[in-house]
């Protein structure tokens, strides 16, 4: 999917990682990541980033209006997916979500795997419709929610 107008993809630099985890806090409150952990995030190899952005701003970290990342491998995993509060509903998740997805394949996905609340189905809408499927359950995996473990299997996604 094109990004509305105004809107664009980036690669968020080293340099973002405070903008992300104020951004993260906005998105996931007290399950958000701390500001060492983006650190890491950024530098690491392993997995990829993607910011969705407002352009036109002169700011040295342009707005972030989305942000995601995926880990990379035979068996990747989704690490984070938000969109900022005012900005859901209009397929931006969707749009970061198979823009991630595209990184895990070109980076040699078979499977992909990611953890959600099992109270949150509008996540689970956002996932399923993407051919995510649950697998499992992981009690307990957040401070006040269970984990419900669903993978895309490559073969299968469209
Ligand atoms: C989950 C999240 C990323 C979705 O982002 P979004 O931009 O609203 O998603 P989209 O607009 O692309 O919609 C995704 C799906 O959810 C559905 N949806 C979105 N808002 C909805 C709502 N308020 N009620 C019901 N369904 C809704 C859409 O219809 C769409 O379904 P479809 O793909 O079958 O058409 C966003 O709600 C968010 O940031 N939540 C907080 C962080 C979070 O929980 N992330 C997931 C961690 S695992």
């Amino acid at each position: 999917m094109s990004l509305p107008p105004g809107l664009s993809f980036a690669s968020p630099a080293p340099g973002w990682a405070r903008a992300l985890a104020d951004f993260d806090v906005r998105a996931f409150g007290r399950d958000a990541w701390p500001f060492e952990q983006w650190v890491q995030e950024l530098a690491s190899r392993r997995s990829v980033y993607i910011a969705i952005v407002r352009e036109g701003g002169i700011a040295a970290v342009p707005e972030i209006v989305a942000a995601g990342g995926v880990g990379l491998g035979p068996e990747a995993e989704v690490l984070t997916v938000a969109v900022a509060r005012k900005e859901r509903g209009r397929g931006l998740g969707g749009a970061l979500l198979d823009e991630l997805l595209a990184r895990a394949r070109n980076g040699g996905a078979e499977d992909v795997f990611l953890e959600v609340r099992s109270r949150d189905p509008i996540a689970q809408k956002l996932y399923s419709g993407r051919g995510f499927a649950a697998v499992g359950l992981r009690k307990g995996y957040y401070s006040d929610d269970d984990a419900l473990v669903m993978r895309l299997s490559m073969g299968e996604a469209s």
